[in-house]
């Protein structure tokens, strides 16, 4: 935390959009930005009424904007109809665009398929009509399971155009977790694939499913729908499961869009919170669409003749926002990637934006600063070894990017010549929330600068005060925005006590503390609960610990991050054993034994980094582990700090050694 501080008091260097870029720009220019916020401040039912009319098209109009008399369950547009998937898909074909290219795919192995909106409708109506047949549609959920592919996203589609809520998981994500999503979301239906293909490797997903429904509960899922990606021998239960390719086959290519209120739940995305159990984010259908739509085409700039690519998963937000409905309801054209950074070797984002001359590059710090060092190793697989002249902008996303890497990828990628929107958001947010516009904002290298018009962002302390420049505290929203989380899936209290506590009288907390500058650019510093980001994955630190704790050695366990120059911050737990700490060889395949239990029971990306075992933890007198000063141990630093709250203060000695 204290480096960003640092970095910002420091960091006077700024990048003003070029003057090409603001005349083509679709917000050009501070003045025409500070208008539009003062127009949504000013007026606010009017601003986000007039952008719902033009941008969205409904089946039924709606007459009232925001309804807050059950703040904070707020509601948008609510007396208006619409399809998600129309918005997306028949919009395009019926305005003439049916043959452009929506998706450009490339697999792992470097196959390239392209698919036109027209035909990518087609698809989509083909799959609603076959799980139509099956029984499915609206006031149903859906899990989704897939690698990857124009089939995500076209199943995501067909169950929006059903009104089918969906719930995707991502493949990183173990049995056990997707088996917790299930029995909470309460899924009928899985669409799954046999395996997915990265970085050479098949990693099986059928078996996942399999084995997530043979756990209590798994039974209320009814079908099982199988995507043949690799055509790998899977276990098939008979009158459960059926292959994608048999659902399609001999379906009509029209499937009448189900009209949906607006406030429908579009999707149930699980994130993870300050408590064990994931929470089910859950997304509307109006409101939701518009901001996504809204902000791909604020924020990307988005053209007509734009190669847009977002390298996100569609497991997590950012693939929702912006490969599956906010770029396609802006018809983009897209890449989808199926693979990995690092395959067949470090230049292949490289490859790929010279390959299919893309125009718009968003992807995470945790990529580019492995990027980085990959080409420091091996020079021939540095981006400057690639023509990537046809990039005009490029994007960063999931934690913040340092200043450094920022460099790196503005002179390195950019070529010096493309804005960098350092995007702010979160799962419960729905879409960018404080972020640069390309052809307006001046850029500070590690800042996400400044709110998008609308957005009502502040920096406050714990009573709700709001804070002046330079001083850190909670990033707050104060008033509510088409795109916000909803309520947690089943759960309305926690949904109130995470994001409203009542101590700051109706805001939206976002989990994060920032602080603003003398220009009021925002900086982020990290989050405010155990939440930890690995690799751009956000993971609860606590929902590691339960794993832990549930394996027949472990008696406790607390888990922290410790800063980490490529991934962002690295997984270290800290396990007093039931048995004595062990040390040693012993130590060493205990601590393996439990890196397997964590992948088994939360998933791969969630396996500790470094595991130091001890015969107790630190606690407070009061029985609270201090994690505060695991930190500083995880990081090899000496505690220097008053240790005179801990109960028990020898403790921290034993967790020397690192396993
Ligand atoms: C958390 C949300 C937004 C889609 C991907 C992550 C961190 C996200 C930035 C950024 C600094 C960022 C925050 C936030 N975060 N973007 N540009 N600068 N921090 O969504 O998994 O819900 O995680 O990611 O800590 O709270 P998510």
């Amino acid at each position: 935390m204290s480096s960003t501080i640092n970095t910002m008091l420091i960091e006077k260097r700024v990048f003003n959009p070029s003057k090409e870029f603001v005349s083509r720009a679709r917000i050009s220019g501070m003045d025409q930005y500070r208008a539009m916020c003062e127009e949504a401040e000013r007026n606010p039912d009017s601003f986000w009424r007039t952008l719902a009319q033009e941008n969205l098209q409904w089946r039924k109009p709606f007459t009232k904007v925001l309804n807050d008399s059950n703040a904070p369950f707020y509601t948008w547009f609510e007396d208006g109809e619409l399809n998600v998937s129309e918005n997306c898909l028949d919009v395009h074909v019926k305005n003439g665009n049916g043959d452009k290219t929506a998706i450009i795919f490339e697999a792992d192995d470097g196959t390239v398929q392209s698919i036109t909106y027209r035909d990518l409708l087609a698809r989509v109506c083909r799959i609603a009509n076959g799980i139509k047949t099956l029984g499915y549609g609206k006031g149903d959920r859906a899990i989704i399971y897939l690698p990857m592919s124009i089939e995500a996203i076209a199943v995501m589609q067909a169950c929006a155009r059903l009104g089918l809520t969906h719930s995707v998981v991502f493949g990183g994500f173990s049995a056990r977790s997707l088996h917790q999503r299930i029995v909470d979301v309460g899924a009928k239906l899985v669409i799954t694939a046999d395996a997915q293909v990265r970085g050479g490797r098949q990693i099986p997903l059928k078996a996942a499913v399999d084995e997530a429904l043979s756990y209590e509960g798994g039974d209320v899922v009814e079908k099982v729908v199988v995507y043949e990606r690799t055509g790998s021998q899977v276990d098939w239960v008979e009158g459960r499961d059926v292959r994608l390719s048999e659902i399609e086959a001999g379906q009509a290519e029209e499937c009448e869009p189900v009209a949906v209120e607006a406030e429908h739940p579009l999707f149930v995305l699980y994130t993870s919170g300050s408590t064990g159990k994931p929470k089910g984010v859950q997304h509307s259908s109006g409101g939701y669409l518009l901001w996504a739509k809204m902000t791909a085409l604020w924020v990307f700039d988005a053209k007509p003749e734009d190669i847009f690519w977002c390298t996100a998963d569609v497991g997590w937000v950012t693939g929702h926002s912006y490969i599956a409905y906010g770029s396609m309801a802006a018809g983009l054209t897209q890449i989808v990637f199926e693979g990995i950074p690092t395959y067949p070797n470090a230049g292949r984002f490289w490859e790929m934006v010279q390959r299919h001359k893309v125009s718009i590059f968003y992807t995470a710090p945790t990529a580019i600063r492995s990027l980085i060092k990959a080409s420091e190793l091996n020079p021939e697989h540095h981006p400057r070894r690639y023509d990537l002249s046809s990039l005009r902008l490029l994007g960063s996303v999931g934690e913040p990017i340092n200043p450094e890497a920022w460099m790196w990828y503005y002179e390195n990628v950019g070529g010096s010549r493309c804005p960098i929107v350092d995007t702010w958001w979160q799962t419960e947010t729905g879409g960018h929330i404080l972020t640069p516009l390309p052809g307006a904002t001046p850029l500070k290298p590690g800042s996400c600068t400044l709110p998008l018009p609308g957005i009502d962002a502040a920096v406050v302390d714990e009573s709700g005060k709001e804070l002046p420049a330079g001083a850190g505290g909670l990033l707050v929203i104060r008033r509510p925005w088409p795109a916000m989380i909803r309520t947690v899936w089943g759960d309305e209290n926690r949904f109130r006590t995470s994001y409203f506590p009542s101590e700051l009288g109706g805001m939206y907390m976002a989990g994060d503390n920032a602080q603003r500058d003398e220009d009021g650019y925002f900086w982020i510093l990290g989050r405010t609960d155990d939440v930890l980001s690995v690799s751009g994955h956000r993971l609860g630190g606590t929902e590691i610990e339960s794993a832990l704790v549930a394996h027949e050695l472990v008696a406790e366990a607390a888990v922290v991050g410790r800063p980490d120059a490529t991934t962002g911050e690295a997984i270290v737990a800290f396990i007093m054993l039931k048995q004595s700490a062990p040390d040693g060889e012993e130590a060493q395949k205990i601590a393996e034994t439990l890196r397997n239990w964590v992948a088994r029971e939360v998933g791969p990306i969630a396996k500790p980094r470094d595991i130091r075992f001890g015969n107790s933890l630190p606690k407070t007198r009061s029985g609270k582990i201090m994690r505060r000063l695991l930190r500083l141990v995880a990081e090899g630093r000496d505690i220097d700090q008053d240790t005179s709250t801990l109960e028990n203060p020898d403790v921290l000695k034993q967790f020397s050694d690192v396993y």
